[in-house]
């Protein structure tokens, strides 16, 4: 399966994602790696490893819809069947949305539906969770609401920090991310026209 991934920053789920394709057992085939900032880690990332980029920069278009058909158009350039959203920090249209419906995966620092939106690992500290985690789930027009694929859940120590908690919730990112793509990837979850997961048993 052709896989594309969008990044805005250091990349560290895209490199464990990378990873994870290079295996021979792998069912996906990362093809291209799309981020809205230039210069940015993860794009390096992506070179070292022989995958080819592109920047598309979200400051030089006027519209949403008009950032998101130029991304659309990458993708389709390169045949990506399977779009992975990887620290990518832009919400996408509606209609994008729509068009990848059930292929379009993305990963949020927290147990969903706990802690949507921004800052999840510190609205977690703040609630005082005990247990706290990471989800991978398709994307759907709801912010951090779609089915969810995988998650991983990480102890919440008694002297955490914000970033002492996101440290060890990344860790758990890059087992869970892989994982969720390889089932994707590989057939054996897919999404219904309800919105609901399906397992294919005979995996
Ligand atoms: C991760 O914390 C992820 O949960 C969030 O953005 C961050 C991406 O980090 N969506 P990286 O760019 O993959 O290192």
């Amino acid at each position: 399966t052709r896989v594309g991934v969008l990044i805005s920053g250091t990349g560290t789920n895209l490199q464990a994602l990378m990873e994870q394709a290079k295996k021979p057992s792998s069912a996906a085939e990362i093809v291209v790696v799309i981020s809205n900032r230039p210069g940015v880690l993860g794009l390096k990332r992506a070179s070292m490893a022989g995958i080819q980029t592109r920047v598309v920069d979200h400051k030089l278009y006027g519209s949403r819809s008009e950032f998101d058909s130029t991304i659309d158009r990458v993708l389709e350039e390169f045949g990506v069947e399977v779009v992975c959203l990887a620290g990518f920090m832009r919400i996408l249209t509606g209609t994008f949305v729509k068009k990848w419906n059930g292929k379009l995966l993305n990963i949020h620092p927290s147990l969903l539906p706990s802690f949507k939106g921004v800052n999840a690992q510190k609205q977690a500290l703040q609630a005082g969770v005990r247990v706290a985690g990471c989800t991978v789930h398709f994307v759907a027009e709801e912010v951090d609401a779609g089915a969810i694929i995988v998650q991983e859940a990480v102890p919440v120590l008694m002297n955490d920090t914000e970033d002492s908690l996101s440290e060890r919730i990344r860790e758990a990112e890059h087992q869970a991310f892989p994982a969720a793509l390889e089932l994707v990837a590989g057939g054996a979850v897919r999404l219904a026209e309800d919105g609901r997961i399906i397992w294919n048993s005979m995996m």
